[in-house]
């Protein structure tokens, strides 16, 4: 498909904003030509029913329209069967009994159930980081070998059985497939970089076997059963004191790291001592939910950088595609396409994973920089290709997957604002990108400042159509599907222009089965009710209808907390989320003398804020959202 410039009726454009959202794709140009501009500001209940929680609402709990419920699910230190057992309140367990419950600070997750099962399934979520000052009854006081295992025991994913309750509720139940998988967990690499000289290391001579997942941000479901995890943030829990490597440098390796201590008391992640050990971290590394006794595999031929999220597709002729964000400052927009197709009578949990071990990553360029529309191509990173070749550094495969951000560099790809989650809409092809937001404003992105309405305090939705609707293409049209903001924002740039209910920093991104876009918010602490957000003092939850254009407010979480993670049950009428970090404070790591100081959410008598997964179902038995 041709790339059709829009008429846009200067720099505010109204007829361009409307006609650009709604027009998008085949019937652009004849929307545009005559110019039947949508209804916007009326409300469209075509896709959801619920009344708006209103901006008021903010407080110290989950806050859902009339006729909502919610409950706690699976909380930071419960045990995984269900029995109500839970560490004690004033956090006082060992790294062992922590290795054998919830770990802390949830974030992306998923439900998978069996065909025709409509009440239970596994429930599968990642643990993304810890907050240790609450992890521990000290705090970091007296910091330990056990301390430090403890944290990684927080780290990781859970599985767990799950079912529906009677009220329409649903809860942990005991059952066999539940486990947890931690910064501990002996994990297998496969792909390009299995094996490779970059990935030895003294324990590890052979390079195909690493200790542990950990900073799993968001997540992705594989059509074949599995679960992939996310490796975000894992330069933090590395140390170099001496010189740091161009390439270290270039994915955040320093000397003081992010402040886990991991380093003080396992050798591993003191990259002075142990080098490689950094190269394998800042993969997407995949999980059978299915098969307790199951390696996760580390999957390199998804590049490494830090990975927000997985989220898969099948092009047309049945190759997998795997659409991934690099969130930091200035990242890129990545995805991958398989070079076999997938079969379902050929491919289940035991093989298809394989598909992911062959094939081309690709990095995202769009080329019409300054616009807020227009065309994109993917570019492959491909060994030998371009400016990809052993005078630059790059020796083979391995190398060009182990440094992928140098390897876009190279070749040319397009900074972003902190790509996160990305969304695939269920029926029209169409893939959401949330480019959460971006301080370094005088370090201008090409895409900051294309309309004058844009803020990247505040961050933006992309909206991509790849060519002929296929996920393979290597070509695509985008446009800026919403720029997020205050419409009563002192400054005109952190206004934004959101149809319906306002808001800013959208990180969690994920399309339900019936085409609604939940879009989570995760304003940094720091920032909340401080301008330019002064008028939102908690984090919250939107449904979006990617036709209207409309956000609604759909949730507002507790205080300190980031809304991230959702999924929904086979009949709609239930819908999960996490809860992560509540009553986290501006330092991120909370005083262990005063743990409730910001927050006491979900209950004051746990003792201390609790990251959790929560379940949301109406009153009256109906599905959630409409
Ligand atoms: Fe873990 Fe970029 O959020
Ligand atoms: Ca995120
Ligand atoms: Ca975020
Ligand atoms: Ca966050």
């Amino acid at each position: 498909m041709k790339s059709v410039k829009l008429p846009v009726s200067g720099p505010h454009g109204e007829a361009g904003i409307r006609l650009g959202r709604r027009a998008f794709g085949k019937t652009l140009l004849a929307s545009a030509l005559c110019s039947a501009l949508p209804a916007w500001a009326k409300r469209d209940d075509t896709l959801f029913t619920f009344e708006s929680v209103p901006l008021s609402a903010q407080a110290d709990s989950v806050v859902l329209p009339k006729g909502y419920r919610w409950r706690v699910m699976a909380a930071w230190g419960d045990a995984l069967d269900g029995s109500g057992q839970r560490v004690p309140t004033d956090a006082s367990h060992s790294a062992a009994a922590q290795g054998a419950c919830f770990g802390m600070h949830h974030d992306g997750c998923a439900l998978f159930t069996d065909p025709g099962v409509r009440d239970a399934g596994l429930w599968v979520t990642n643990h993304e980081y810890t907050d240790d000052g609450l992890l521990h009854a000290s705090g970091m006081a007296n910091w330990s070998a056990e301390k430090v295992a403890k944290s990684q025991a927080a780290h990781g994913v859970s599985v767990a059985h799950v079912q529906r309750q009677a009220d329409g509720g649903w809860g942990l139940v005991a059952g066999p497939l539940a486990r947890r998988i931690t910064a501990q967990t002996p994990c297998a690499v496969s792909g390009p970089a299995a094996g490779h000289d970059l990935l030895r290391t003294a324990a590890d001579p052979d390079g195909r076997s690493i200790l542990g997942t950990f900073a799993n941000c968001a997540m992705g479901v594989t059509p074949w059963g599995t679960y992939l995890t996310c490796e975000e943030n894992f330069d933090r829990y590395f140390v170099k004191k001496g010189s740091v490597t161009a390439a270290e440098a270039r994915i955040g390796l320093d000397d003081k790291g992010g402040g886990y201590r991991w380093h003080e008391f396992d050798e591993r992640f003191n990259a002075d001592r142990h080098p490689n050990e950094f190269n394998r971290f800042g993969w997407v590394v995949e999980i059978d939910p299915r098969d307790p006794s199951s390696a996760p595999i580390k999957r390199t031929a998804m590049g490494r950088f830090k990975h927000e999220s997985a989220t898969v597709k099948l092009a047309r002729d049945g190759r997998v595609v795997v659409y991934m964000g690099d969130d930091q400052k200035g990242e890129y927009i990545y995805k991958f396409v398989s070079n076999a197709r997938f079969d379902p009578s050929r491919h289940d949990r035991s093989n298809g994973g394989a598909l992911l071990d062959d094939g081309t990553l690709y990095v995202a360029r769009f080329p019409n920089e300054g616009n807020w529309y227009g065309s994109g191509n993917w570019l492959p990173l491909i060994w030998g290709h371009g400016p990809l070749t052993p005078a630059n550094g790059f020796a083979d495969q391995a190398s060009v997957l182990v440094n992928a951000r140098r390897a876009a560099d190279l070749v040319g790809a397009t900074p972003m604002d902190r790509p996160e989650w990305i969304a695939a809409h269920p029926a029209n092809g169409e893939v959401y990108v949330s480019l959460t937001n971006n301080s370094e404003r005088g370090k201008k992105f090409p895409l900051d400042g294309a309309n004058p309405r844009s803020s990247n305090a505040f961050g933006h939705i992309l909206r991509m159509r790849e060519d002929s609707n296929d996920a393979a293409a290597s070509a695509f049209r985008w446009q800026v599907f919403a720029f997020a903001g205050d419409p009563q924002a002192v400054k005109s740039e952190h206004r934004g222009d959101i149809q319906g209910d306002w808001f800013g920093s959208p990180d969690g991104l994920w399309f339900d089965p019936r085409g609604i876009l939940w879009t989570q918010t995760d304003v940094s602490t720091d920032k909340l009710g401080k301008p330019p957000y002064e008028r939102m003092t908690n984090n919250a939850m939107f449904a979006a209808n990617t036709e209207t254009g409309e956000f609604r407010r759909f949730l507002i979480g507790p205080r300190g907390c980031e809304i991230t993670g959702v999924a929904i049950s086979p009949d709609h009428r239930a819908l999960f989320i996490n809860i992560q970090h509540p009553g986290e404070t501006a330092g991120e790591r909370n005083d262990p003398a005063r743990p409730q100081a910001v927050s006491t959410w979900p209950d004051a008598a746990l003792g201390r804020p609790r990251s959790a997964s929560i379940v949301i179902w109406r009153e009256d038995g109906q599905p959630v959202g409409v």
